[in-house]
């Protein structure tokens, strides 16, 4: 399993130090999110951090943009040096033209699917995408409990990605610990989200290892 834990739960005054535990755990990427304020009802942090954290770590950067017309800001994501660029379905007019310019930046390039929006209307883009992201909370917040509906939601997107004979992953993202995590990858998941779990965990490296061999 590739485990990405989410810096939103990490202690910020003490950001160096956890993003060091990450570097040494199993965790194999950084999740990032950004949160406008409008696209979701909450502030989190912007390209500088995200550019400090890089400079700190040799994993790569997962960016998960919870903001409105994410598109516009596909060279400062590069710049701040994200690997993979994740973008809401909801928050893209012209989502094929965001994916060919996140790829034309040299990024991988990922969409996002509220718990409401359905996986079906993925089919006719999903041979474009490096990823698909399955939001298992509503965006905004670290903390929440897992929607069940999810475990549905992975199996109809594995089928999408293997009638299309694509290699698109699938990440799931809140409410992620052990027991959900284990039932996520069951249903076909590839990589794991988890913020609370992880920093909220008297061992933190454990918990990353353990979500790790899942
Ligand atoms: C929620 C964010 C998540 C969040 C997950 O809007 O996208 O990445 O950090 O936190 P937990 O794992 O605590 O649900
Ligand atoms: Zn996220």
């Amino acid at each position: 399993m590739i485990v990405a834990p989410s810096l939103l739960s990490a202690d910020f005054a003490r950001l160096a130090d956890d993003v060091e535990m990450l570097e040494r755990s199993r965790a194999q990427w950084l999740h990032c999110d950004v949160m406008d304020g409008v696209f979701v009802p909450n502030i989190s942090f912007g390209f500088p951090v995200i550019k400090a954290v890089a400079a700190l770590t040799d994993k790569p950067l997962d960016v998960h943009l919870m903001i409105v017309d994410p598109g516009r800001y596909v060279g400062q994501v590069r710049d701040a040096g994200a690997m993979m660029m994740n973008v809401h379905y909801e928050a893209c007019t012209h989502l094929h033209r965001t994916i060919q310019s996140i790829h034309g930046a040299g990024m991988k390039a990922a969409v996002t699917l509220n718990p409401a929006t359905p996986v079906a209307l993925l089919r006719d883009i999903i041979q474009d995408l490096d990823m698909v992201l399955l939001m298992s909370v509503n965006p905004g917040f670290g903390g929440q409990s897992f929607i069940r509906h999810t475990l549905d939601k992975i199996r109809e997107l594995r089928q999408l990605i293997s009638l299309a004979g694509s290699d698109t992953l699938i990440e799931v993202d809140g409410g992620i610990n052990r027991a959900t995590g284990a039932e996520c990858v069951q249903a076909g998941a590839d990589v794991l989200v988890a913020g609370s779990a992880v920093f909220g965990a008297q061992d933190p490296e454990a918990e990353i290892a353990a979500l790790a061999t899942l």
